[in-house]
């Protein structure tokens, strides 16, 4: 039993990982790879994220596919023929490595089918949540394990009710590849109540600098919501806009607050930042990193 827990509260245990995205991005790596499954170090992406949600609590974990995404389900399944060939070699530290990502969670499936945006990939999950809250992780942000933001955003829904979304102070130039949230103050240092939202809006119209980094705890009156969502920035159903309904009314789904996160971010979504991401990651290992930061500095040095 999980401390704090009691009949009319359950503990949130859902997490739902949209991963239906073509990642255009990295093409031609993606053409037949998942883009989540592009190692970061030696781990594909999605991996680190299945992880934040099991260091949270979310051993239930939801993820929206689409057609080319079976590799994904192979990744966190286990893999007898490796392991029995592992087993028989000995190599009890390889075999670890291959069992870890199947013990994970009890993972599920569930396919978008037309790619409509990310609150039609969120709507995909409604039969499974049902009428409990649940998290949200979008892949392309990764979190340092050593800075628990979802377990926060999970005691901020509890105490308070409604919807939480991770917030992040980004420049005015990034703010356009955003959700924008228009804030207050609340009594707790690290929490906001969000009152307004916008999907990447242009700078001049930003309400702030605060940018939804790819993590909310959802009140599942959120369904309601997206079914009658229109497509909205892009011609796509944006979670925003489902979002910014749900800050409107308190008595349906809001309130909507938001932890203003101040640890380590990684971004995979675009080429640079996933390097960038590799780098940061590679150097901070404990295996690989000293090693690599020796010969980072001398290449730095003599080729810059
Ligand atoms: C999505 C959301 C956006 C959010 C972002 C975080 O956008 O629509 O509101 O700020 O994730 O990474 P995407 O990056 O998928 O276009």
């Amino acid at each position: 039993m999980v401390s704090g827990m009691t009949q009319s509260h359950p503990r949130i245990s859902k997490a739902v990982i949209p991963a239906a995205g073509l990642g255009t991005r990295f093409l031609p790596a993606t053409k037949a790879t998942p883009k989540e499954m592009l190692p970061v170090v030696d781990k594909p992406a999605i991996q680190y994220v299945v992880e934040e949600a099991a260091a949270a609590g979310l051993d239930d974990v939801l993820m929206i596919t689409g057609r080319n995404k079976r590799p994904l389900e192979d990744h966190f399944d286990r893999n007898y023929e490796l392991e029995s060939a592992l087993q028989k070699k000995g190599d009890a530290g390889r075999l670890a490595k291959v069992q870890e990502s199947s013990d994970l969670a009890t993972m599920h499936y569930v396919r978008q089918g037309d790619p409509k945006g990310l609150g039609h990939a969120v709507l995909c999950a409604a039969p499974h949540v049902g009428h409990e809250p649940f998290a949200v992780l979008l892949g392309d942000d990764l979190i340092d394990p050593r800075d628990q933001l979802l377990k926060r955003m999970v005691d901020v829904q509890e105490q308070r009710g409604g919807s939480v979304v991770a917030l992040m102070e980004v420049t005015p130039e990034q703010i356009h590849l955003y959700g924008c949230a228009a804030v207050e103050p609340t009594e707790d240092g690290d929490v906001v109540r969000v009152t307004g939202l916008v999907e990447k809006p242009d700078p001049a119209d930003a309400p702030s600098n605060y940018a939804i980094i790819g993590r909310y705890v959802m009140d599942p009156h959120v369904f309601d919501i997206l079914r009658e969502t229109e497509p909205g920035r892009g011609g796509e159903i944006q979670l925003t806009d489902a979002l910014q309904q749900l800050a409107d009314d308190e008595k349906v789904g809001g309130p909507v607050h938001g932890v203003v996160f101040t640890g380590r971010r990684y971004d995979t979504g675009d080429r640079g930042d996933y390097l960038r991401a590799i780098v940061r990651l590679a150097c901070e290992r404990e295996d690989l990193g000293p090693d690599f930061r020796a010969w980072l500095r001398s290449y730095v040095t003599e080729e810059m």
